[in-house]
């Protein structure tokens, strides 16, 4: 095994292909998305209101392997390959005899793994005829990357960023509107979703539900503009699988292959990006891993949600995904990390979960920025709050190894840079940052709005 700390490759050994789990998932197909106005399962026609037809294609494929075009390509080498770092200074830092390896989105220009899916998303979009793109953001961070990713196609963009993001992070919506996209606070009083809540809670901090269907509704008025999602939907965590592959690659460099995986989980697009190579590495017969998705406390979708169909968004506009939710109308406590509070998660990251493919684990606010402070003193990275999930599950497991007395190869997503989000470091310093846990009343609220679906 090499010492080295960083593992390269060159842009000429970058994948050319995307990987799609479904063509290695054993058992039944996944469950359809149902439309909301039949209850049925949605049909293409249905799906090409606001996806371009190769989209549609990737959304249903079973093909292993999925060509990424040539122009998406040329973008992805702005930044990628992205770099895979042995984290020595942390394993020394927590004596342990795990061997920590972390790859990192954050050189991206807007700072995440999120362009990895807004440039073909607006690549697509812009083949169809589109000249703009609508959506929803949460932390900002992928409203940052449809704005940059509609600039490189010469389309505009519409991005509702939760309101209480906008708040935390005025220098998101700066960057956004520097890229040449309008950024509007959610709920708003332009949508009639936005001014149906505000009428009930004129303070209400906003939800990606929420902001999800502002956009939709958006988009809906204006057929000259293209719908594009940061996370959830197969297509989506299809174009994130770019991380996992250059990581396979990356560790047959390092000369050691991952014994567990760890990637914090909102949507599910960062965890699916890194984990399903691997996960398809070992459903094709190689070794196996253990993967572990991490949730924030605040919105434990995965460790406390239903599986069950359920609406993407609040206003019921979009389809009903077969998926761990908390209930479309859950609002999650206003915790710094913005892009893990969502209600729903991945259908595809569901099933690997229902399946005992994935674990799946809540953290709380204070110990994830406790293992972030400790990452950035030694790794010198300052991490995403999204991200920190990752690290304290690879530190806690890190710890297990040295309780245990066992070198085992730790893998975790560094999906984000936290150089916007200094505001909440300022405050877990200040001693002012909470554990906010919904309580059990509200969870059983929420819980309640899931619709009965026949045969679900
Ligand atoms: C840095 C970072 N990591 C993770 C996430 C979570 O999203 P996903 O689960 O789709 O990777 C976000 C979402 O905004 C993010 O900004």
């Amino acid at each position: 095994m090499t010492t080295r700390s960083r593992f390269l490759l060159d842009a000429g050994d970058a994948p050319t292909h995307w990987y799609n789990l479904p063509a290695d998932l054993p058992g039944e197909p996944l469950a359809p998305a149902l439309s909301p106005e039949t209850g049925q399962p949605l049909t293409r026609a249905e799906m090409a209101h606001t996806m371009p037809e190769p989209l549609i294609d990737q959304e249903l494929s079973t093909d292993r392997e999925i060509e990424i075009p040539e122009p998406v390509r040329r973008l992805y080498e702005l930044w990628r390959p992205s770099p895979l770092h042995r984290a020595y200074r942390l394993e020394q830092e927590l004596d342990t005899p795990a061997r920590i390896y972390y790859k990192y989105e954050g050189g991206a220009p807007t700072g995440s793994h999120k362009p990895n899916t807004g440039i073909p998303q607006a690549y697509y979009n812009k083949l169809a005829g589109k000249t703009g793109l609508v959506t929803e953001t949460g932390a900002g961070q992928w409203g940052s990357a449809t704005a940059l990713s509609a600039a490189f196609f010469g389309l505009t963009a519409k991005v509702y960023m939760v309101k209480v993001s906008y708040q935390q992070k005025p220098y998101r919506r700066a960057l956004m509107e520097t890229y040449g996209a309008v950024c509007i606070p959610s709920p708003s009083v332009e949508t009639a979703v936005g001014r149906a809540i505000l009428a009930e809670d004129p303070d209400c901090p906003g939800s990606l539900g929420i902001a999800v269907s502002e956009a939709l509704e958006t988009f809906a008025q204006d057929p000259g503009q293209g719908y594009v999602l940061g996370s959830a939907a197969n297509h989506v965590l299809l174009h994130q699988t770019i991380i996992g592959q250059e990581a396979l690659r990356q560790m047959a460099l390092a000369e050691d292959y991952p014994d567990v995986i760890v990637g914090c989980s909102g949507g599910g697009s960062n965890l699916a990006g890194l984990t399903f190579p691997f996960l398809g590495e070992q459903l094709r017969g190689g070794r196996p891993v253990r993967l572990i998705a991490v949730e924030p406390e605040a919105c434990p979708t995965l460790t406390q949600g239903t599986i069950a169909y359920d609406y993407a968004d609040t206003g019921r506009l979009g389809p009903l995904f077969r998926m761990h939710t908390l209930g479309h109308q859950f609002v999650p406590p206003p915790v710094h990390a913005g892009g893990l509070r969502a209600h729903g998660i991945g259908p595809l990251i569901s099933r690997a979960v229902e399946d005992g493919l994935m674990e799946a684990r809540a953290v709380s606010q204070t110990g994830c920025f406790e293992a972030g402070v400790r990452f950035a003193r030694t790794e010198g990275i300052l991490p995403a709050p999204e991200s920190t999930h990752a690290i304290r599950v690879a530190i806690d497991e890190a710890l297990r190894c040295r309780e245990e007395g066992v070198s085992r190869a730790i893998l975790f997503g560094l999906s984000g840079h936290g150089h916007f989000d200094l505001v909440a470091y300022d405050k877990y310093r200040a001693g002012t940052l909470t554990d906010e846990v919904p309580a059990g009343e509200v969870l059983a609220r929420a819980a309640a709005g899931i619709p009965e679906v026949v045969g679900a």
